[in-house]
């Protein structure tokens, strides 16, 4: 497998950024992604994937609702913030403003575009993220927008490398 066509073939479809945020419990997280797409038209499926070394992820799995916040090129601030920090390490939430939704998810104030999903299917087939399907309960915006997309802040460093998860028995054979 050419990984270098792989990756040219991503970098010019240059996807849209959001950030997911979830809730369990007292328990809150959420982070930047990019790996995420409509996954249904009737009925309406919202797909994400989270990595498995990520505070959200971890979370994600013992909640019901996840929140999707589409970004817009005035918030880059928040993907620096979701994009680069781990709730391992710091309350993301006390550094920008938020509402609790009735469903769990912290919903961010300053996003109108976003789509709060119920999560209905976690497929794991090995990799480094996890996808989780989602129906959508709620969907708010003000209209059409441009999004914030990867070529906006591939100079991020994320706040978890993917190589942070505990490694599969396979490829700690090969250690
Ligand atoms: C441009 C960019 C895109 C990212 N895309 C994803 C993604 O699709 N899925 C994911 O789980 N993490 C993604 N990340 C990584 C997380 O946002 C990052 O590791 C974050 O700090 C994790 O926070 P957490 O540990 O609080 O969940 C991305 C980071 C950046 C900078």
């Amino acid at each position: 497998m050419d990984r270098d066509a792989f990756d040219t073939i991503m970098a010019s479809l240059d996807a849209p950024v959001a950030i997911v945020t979830t809730a369990a419990g007292d328990e809150r997280a959420g982070c930047l992604i990019g790996f995420h797409s409509q996954a249904s038209i009737h009925p309406r499926r919202h797909a994400i994937w989270l990595s498995k070394a990520n505070h959200t992820y971890r979370v994600s799995l013992m909640a019901t609702h996840l929140a999707l916040h589409f970004l817009t090129n005035g918030d880059r601030d928040l993907a620096e913030l979701f994009g680069t920090h781990s709730g391992d390490d710091i309350d993301k939430f006390a550094s920008c403003g938020w509402q609790p939704s009735d469903v769990g998810p912290p919903l961010l104030t300053r996003c109108e575009h976003r789509l709060l999903l119920k999560r209905m299917t976690v497929l794991d087939d090995g990799s480094d993220h996890v996808c989780l399907v989602g129906e959508p309960v709620a969907s708010t915006t003000a209209g059409s927008f441009d999004p914030l997309r990867l070529s906006d802040v591939d100079d991020l460093v994320a706040g978890h490398t993917v190589d942070e998860r505990p490694l599969p028995p396979t490829e700690r054979a090969t250690d």
